[in-house]
C-alpha cells in the first residue's frame, strides 16, 4: 500500500480511536426559543429541500470523509448504499490521490454506482489541477465540488504541505470546474476574512467545518513523532464560524461536532442551508452496520421533522426567525468576534 493510501486507512482508525460520544461543543452554548402554543403539527414532509437542483428528503447529509484505500472503498460502498435509502446528499472523502494514484478510482466510484442519481459531491485539495479536478467531477457525475482548506492539518503532519499559497489555483478552479464549488475547512473552522475573500473572488457557497467534532491536530498528532498536541485547540467553534458566514451573507453549510438532530436544528437556525455530519454517521457503521446507520439517519429525519413542528415551524423557510441566545463564554467570543 502506498503512502498516502495508507494515511486514510490510518485516519479511519484514528477518527474511531479519538471519537467521543456526545462530546461537549459550541452548539452547547446556544440555545433556541420555544413557542408554548406551536399552532403546527409533524410532517417529514416538511423537512424536504433541494440540494444543487436535486431533491433530497432532509437539510443533513453525509460529509466527506474517505476513499483511496481498500478499507474506504468498503465504507464509500456502504455510504452510497445509505446515502440511497434515506434519500440525503453525500460527499465523500479527497479524491487528490487520484491525481497520482488512478488505479484508486473505484474506491470512489463506488458510492456513484450504489447512488447512480442522488446528490454526490466530490473533494479535492486546495492544490489540485483544475483539469484533475474536472476530471474527478466528470467520472463521478458529481453534483458539486468541496475543496478543502486544511492548513492546520498538514502543518501536523510530518510529511504535509509546507506551502498555503493556495488562491491562484482556487482561481483556476473556479474558472474550470463545471459545477459549484463548496469551500470547506475540515474541523478548524472557516473565519470571516477568508469567507470575505473568496466571495470577493467569486465562491458562492461555503462549508464552515468548525472545531468541536473531529479534530485533525489530534489525529494527526497520533501519527507524528513530534508532539503537536496543542494545535488541537485552535479551531474556530462551529457556531462562531457560522455566524461569520452569515454575517458574510453567503450560502454556507454547518459542519463540524453535530451530534444529534437537536445540533442539526441549531445549525439551519444559525441559517445553514444544509447541516453536514462525518464521523458520527462513519462511527455508526463501523460499530455496526449498514441497517443501523441507515435507520439511525431515518430516526434523524423524524425527530427533525418533530423539532420544526414544537418550534412552531411548518417548513424551512423561517428558521432564522427563531430567537437565539448564547451562554456566556460563547456570547463573550461572538461580541469580541462579530
Ligand atoms: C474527514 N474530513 C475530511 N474533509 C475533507 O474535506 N476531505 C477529506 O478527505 C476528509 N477526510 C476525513 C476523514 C475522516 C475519517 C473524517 C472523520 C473526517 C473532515 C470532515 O469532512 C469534517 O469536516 C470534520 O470531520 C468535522 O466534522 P465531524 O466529524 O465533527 O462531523
Amino acid at each position: 500500500m502506498s503512502l498516502r493510501s495508507n494515511r486514510k486507512e490510518e485516519h479511519l482508525v484514528l477518527a474511531q480511536r479519538f471519537y467521543q460520544d456526545n462530546k461537549q461543543n459550541s452548539f452547547d452554548q446556544m440555545h433556541l426559543v420555544r413557542p408554548a402554543l406551536p399552532e403546527t403539527e409533524v410532517s417529514v414532509k416538511a423537512i424536504q429541500t433541494t440540494m444543487f437542483s436535486k431533491k433530497v428528503a432532509a437539510p443533513f447529509f453525509i460529509n466527506a470523509m474517505t476513499g483511496g484505500s481498500r478499507k474506504s472503498y468498503l465504507i464509500n460502498k456502504k455510504l452510497g448504499q445509505v446515502a440511497a435509502k434515506t434519500n440525503i446528499a453525500l460527499a465523500l472523502g479527497s479524491a487528490s490521490i487520484l491525481t497520482k494514484e488512478p488505479s484508486l478510482s473505484d474506491s470512489f466510484l463506488i458510492a456513484r454506482q450504489q447512488d447512480p442519481t442522488g446528490v454526490l459531491i466530490a473533494n479535492v485539495n486546495a492544490k489540485t489541477a483544475a483539469e484533475q479536478a474536472q476530471k474527478i467531477v466528470t467520472e463521478l457525475k458529481a453534483d458539486a465540488l468541496q475543496v478543502h482548506l486544511n492548513a492546520v492539518q498538514e502543518i501536523a503532519m510530518p510529511e504535509g504541505d509546507r506551502d498555503f499559497y493556495w488562491l491562484n489555483n482556487l482561481k483556476k478552479l473556479r474558472q474550470k470546474v463545471t459545477v459549484p464549488i463548496i469551500i470547506k475547512e475540515v474541523g478548524f473552522g472557516l473565519d470571516e476574512r477568508t469567507i470575505h475573500l473568496l466571495k470577493n473572488e467569486g465562491f458562492k457557497v461555503f462549508d464552515v467545518a468548525g472545531s468541536g467534532g473531529t479534530n485533525f491536530a489530534q489525529i494527526e498528532n497520533a501519527r507524528n513523532t513530534n508532539d503537536v498536541s496543542y494545535l488541537s485547540d485552535i479551531g474556530l467553534p462551529t457556531v462562531i464560524s457560522s455566524l461569520m458566514a452569515a454575517k458574510q451573507q453567503v450560502d454556507f453549510i454547518v459542519s463540524g461536532g453535530v451530534r444529534n438532530p437537536l445540533d442539526v436544528f441549531k445549525g439551519l437556525c444559525l441559517g445553514g442551508k444544509a447541516v453536514g455530519i462525518s464521523n458520527v454517521f462513519l462511527q455508526a457503521l463501523i460499530k455496526h452496520d449498514v441497517n443501523y446507520l441507515q435507520n439511525l439517519i431515518l430516526e434523524w429525519q423524524e425527530e427533525l421533522a418533530n423539532l420544526l413542528a414544537i418550534y412552531g415551524q411548518n417548513d424551512l423557510t423561517k428558521l432564522n426567525e427563531i430567537k437565539k441566545y448564547y451562554d456566556l463564554p460563547l456570547k463573550i467570543a461572538i461580541d469580541q468576534l462579530l
